[in-house]
């Protein structure tokens, strides 16, 4: 899909939207949020959007509704639109970045295993005033990188194998020559003790890989922002076996994995001043005669040793080594580390924000910011002593499941477990249990299934587009 800017609309299909005190009036259409209407004027379409009062009128709003009306013209089978700018401007700052980037978003569908073909929007005109060549390939940039993330969550678990990411990984390394790709496969990961991401994988057909996408943008600083990701590829729950409600959308457990490849593909084209290494721990968490053991413990990267609790509490086994690799070989300054960790997170905050946990005022505050600017919102939670006091384990230093009543706070205790290796790392974590995958209906930008979560806030947060 290409996006144009021009002064006039000139496609047949017309997206306008109208505000509450509108003096254009349109019959029987109020203007009011979420109100959509369809009509045919001068043998064009004319799709009008309410987008509220004007005065109330926010980025959200906008970015939401340009979704929803994208989606419309999509179900319309119309492959050329004109997205008219109605020019909303709060202080020196103009609303028409959102509009652009909900329209994207809204216009992406999964259409990979239709055997009929699907007709899509190839070209969305903006007739806008307010945004620059430059604004519009970064905005196409960002919301490509979106979709090439929730292709990677929505296709099948067979396909999207540790393998198939870091092969992913190589191809965003080429695109730019200051991206240098590193992969460890299983031999590797064995041979360099990283015994918490072996154990996870050992039970599968795909084995596991750590991948590490290097990017200097900026020689003159040490600055090393690294941004760590789950790439579990399916989750069965090992041999503490998941039940059928839940196993089905377990393909969707490498979406943190997702979010940093996403990331990382919009930096390898925009080249920002900054530097960061992407991190992905990936294995495929099966159950099998093979498969690592509840109630055994395991020797981890660090040195510490893991007991077992619980197979399906894995997540947190992988990204522990990962961070503890990464803080031996790559002086990480900072470490934010994005992944569907818990269940827990989606009762306590449902699927319109993620969870943020942190070590680090001043990371969770810049955050929270990005989160209100991309309109990838964050909580943040708490996370404290008695929490990590909770994954002590009597035989070994650490267990992967808390001492607390069983769900008491878990998805804190599974942050404590991360933070226990990240020791003073300023660091955050984002778990994306409840934002990654939207089992309910499309709502404006965020279609159903994967939604990309991760990387409008991750390029939010880490040069501010
Ligand atoms: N991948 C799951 C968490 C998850 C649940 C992601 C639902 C997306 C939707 C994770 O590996 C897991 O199974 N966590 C367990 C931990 C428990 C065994 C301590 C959970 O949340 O139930
Ligand atoms: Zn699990
Ligand atoms: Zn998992």
């Amino acid at each position: 899909m290409k996006i144009t800017v021009s002064n006039f609309a000139e496609y047949g299909t017309h997206i306008v939207f109208i505000t509450e005190d509108n003096k254009q009036k349109v019959d029987d259409f109020k203007g009011k949020k979420n109100e959509i209407t369809v009509r045919y004027e001068d043998k064009k379409t004319i799709i009008y959007s309410g987008i509220g009062k004007k005065k109330e009128c926010t980025a959200d709003i906008l970015r939401t509704t340009a979704g929803s009306a994208l989606r419309k013209a999509n179900e319309l089978k119309r492959a050329k639109v004109s997205l008219i700018d109605p020019g909303i401007q709060r202080g020196n700052k103009n609303f028409s970045y959102a509009i652009l980037m909900g329209a994207i978003l809204g216009s992406y569908s999964f259409s990979k295993y239709k055997s009929k073909k699907v007709d899509k929007i190839q070209i969305i005109q903006f007739v806008t005033k307010f945004v620059s060549k430059k604004e519009i390939h970064d905005i196409n940039t960002i919301g490509k990188s979106v979709y090439f993330s929730r292709d990677l969550v929505n296709d099948n678990a067979s396909l999207i194998t540790p393998q198939y990411l870091a092969v992913e990984a190589k191809k965003i390394s080429s695109l730019y020559s200051e991206i240098n790709c590193e992969i460890l496969n299983e031999k590797d990961i064995e041979h360099n003790k990283l015994g918490l991401l072996f154990a996870v994988g050992k039970g599968a057909p795909y084995p596991p890989r750590l991948i590490i996408l290097k990017y200097k943008g900026n020689k003159k600083s040490k600055d090393n922002k690294v941004i760590v990701g789950k790439g579990v590829t399916f989750d069965s729950g090992g041999l503490n076996l998941k039940g059928s409600t839940h196993i089905e959308t377990m393909r969707s457990d490498m979406s943190g994995a997702a979010a940093i490849l996403g990331t990382m593909k919009a930096i390898a084209i925009l080249k920002p001043k900054i530097n960061v290494t992407g991190v992905i721990a990936s294995a495929y968490n099966a159950i099998d005669g093979k498969s690592y053991i509840p109630g055994d413990i395991y020797q981890s990267y660090s040195g510490k040793s893991v007991e077992i609790c619980n197979t399906d509490a894995e997540g947190r086994l992988i990204l522990a080594d990962a961070i503890s690799y990464c803080k031996r070989k790559y002086n990480p300054t900072e470490i934010i580390d994005l992944a569907t960790l818990t269940g827990a997170i989606l009762y306590a905050l449902g699927d319109n924000y993620a969870g943020l946990f942190s070590n680090n005022d001043l990371i969770a505050k810049e955050l929270l910011q990005a989160g209100k600017v991309s309109g990838e919102k964050l909580w943040r939670m708490p996370l404290e002593e008695a929490h990590l006091e909770s994954m002590k384990s009597e035989l070994a230093d650490l267990r992967n499941v808390s001492k607390l009543p069983k769900g008491c706070a878990s998805s804190s205790t599974a942050a404590a477990f991360i933070q226990s290796f990240v020791e003073d790392t300023p660091w955050a974590h984002i778990d994306i249990a409840g934002t990654a995958f939207n089992n309910q209906e499309e709502n404006g930008e965020i279609p159903k299934y994967g939604t990309g979560f991760g990387v409008r806030l991750l390029i939010q947060y880490l040069f501010g587009k």
